[in-house]
Order: structure tokens, then sequence, then C-alpha cells
């Protein structure tokens, strides 16, 4: 196992190809990032798919308050751009699924993957999240969560294209809600970190899926890019 990772995106022509080649046959309305950090990685990538191919809307997802912030600034004179402040997934939810996480209880054979926090990768990823969860109870310091479940609803006949690339120990929870709640209709993914322990599942389950068609990936830059047909 590894023990380190970057955090912002790999500038790879391969992976904007891998983006186009989806955009063109999903055509998205609307994209959905989780972990915008600065919104200078992977939302840059999504603003240039969005100018090319019409993209109505991208909504990014953001837990800390002083990123959020930055990425505002950062992403201010892209109206297309909606920046969320606050946790992906349920407070409640993401403890339990990193308390009783087989891969970080266990450290099976998986082959090359990044894991922080080594050798206590729980506690590690618990503090992570307490940390990226903190405040008084005010909402003004207190994210809110949840918000893929409150959000998606709303757009997911629209051919959502969904960015995934936030916490290392919440990456295969936010897969899965993301699944369960496009159900049966088309949309897009782009897994970030699947050479991690935050997607590496989530590439096989995605390589499993008879609905779905990789159009892309690289496990050295550690992404994979696929259409899930409705
Ligand atoms: C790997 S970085 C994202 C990098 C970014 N996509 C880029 O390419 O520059 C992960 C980000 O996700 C944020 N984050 C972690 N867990 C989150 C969650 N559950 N919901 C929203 N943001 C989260 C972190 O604060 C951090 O800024």
């Amino acid at each position: 196992m590894k023990s380190a990772t970057r955090i912002q995106v790999h500038d790879s022509n391969e992976l904007r190809a891998a983006l186009a080649a989806l955009a063109e046959r999903l055509l998205p309305e609307v994209c959905v990032e989780t972990g915008t950090h600065t919104g200078l990685g992977s939302t840059q990538y999504l603003i240039e798919l969005a100018a090319r191919y019409f993209i109505e809307k991208i909504y990014t997802i953001e837990v800390s308050k002083t990123l959020h912030e930055t990425a505002r600034g950062n992403l201010a004179q892209f109206p297309a751009v909606e920046c969320l402040w606050g946790l992906s997934v349920d407070r409640e939810a993401a403890r339990t699924f990193i308390q009783s996480d087989p891969l970080l209880l266990e450290r099976g054979p998986e082959p090359d993957l990044y894991i922080d926090f080594l050798p206590d990768p729980v506690g590690g990823y618990l503090r992570e999240l307490d940390g990226a969860v903190g405040g008084d109870g005010d909402s003004e310091t207190t994210p809110r969560d949840g918000i893929l479940s409150e959000i998606v609803p709303s757009f997911s006949s629209r051919r959502p294209l969904f960015c995934l690339d936030s916490a290392g120990g919440l990456g295969l929870l936010e897969f899965e809600i993301v699944r369960s709640l496009m159900g049966e209709a088309t949309y897009g993914i782009w897994l970030d970190d699947v050479n991690h322990v935050k997607h590496y599942r989530s590439m096989l389950l995605v390589q499993k899926d008879p609905r779905a068609e990789v159009l892309g990936s690289n496990m050295e830059e550690g992404w994979l890019v696929a259409l899930c047909n409705g």
C-alpha cells in the first residue's frame, strides 16, 4: 500500500479526450462535482467542457468553508458554476461507512493502492471527517450535509455528468449514493483517484456493470471516465 497522494487532478490530455468523448455521447445538461478544493483543478476541466458542449450548470460541493470561499473567488467569472458549501453525503452515514469499511479495517491484498493515515486509516479518516464537519451547531459554522441526495433528484433526467473527487474515506459511499439516486437514468461518471482507496472499488463496480461503458481510464494518473446507459 502507498501512503500519500496528490490533491489536484492530473493535467492530462488523455483525460480531456475521454471527457470530450463522454460529453459527445451523453450531452449532459448539468455537471456535479464533489471536492471543489480551490476550483483550479477538476472544476476547470468541467468549465472547458461546459463551454464546448453547452452544459448549462456546474454544481461543485466543498465541505471546507475556507476552500469554498477561495473557490468562489476563483470561479466568480464563470456564471454557470454554483459553489455549494457542505458535505456531499449524510454526516452519520459517513461516520458509519468509515468505521465499518473492510478495506480500511483489514487492508487486504489490493495492489498498489494509496491509503492515507497508515497505520490507523479509520482513525485518520474519522478525524478528517470530524474536522471537515466541525462547527458549533450554528448554520454559519456548521456545513449542511447530504447535498447529493438533496440536489440530484431535481436533474436526474438531464443526463448529469458526475465528477467524484472528495475525501479518500468516502469515495465508495459517494459512488453508491450516485448510483442509487440515478437508478435507471443515463449519466456520466468521472472518478478521480481510482488507484486510491477512494475510488478503487468504485472503478471495479463500473467495470463489471453491464450498463456502463468505460470511455477512458489511466491507472497511473488515477482516473476513469464512463457512460452509464439508462
Ligand atoms: C482531493 S481534493 C479535491 C481536488 C479537486 N477536485 C481538484 O482537482 O483540485 C478533496 C476535496 O474534497 C473536500 N471534501 C472532503 N470530503 C468532502 C465531502 N464529503 N463533501 C464535499 N467536499 C469534501 C476536501 O475539503 C478537499 O478540498
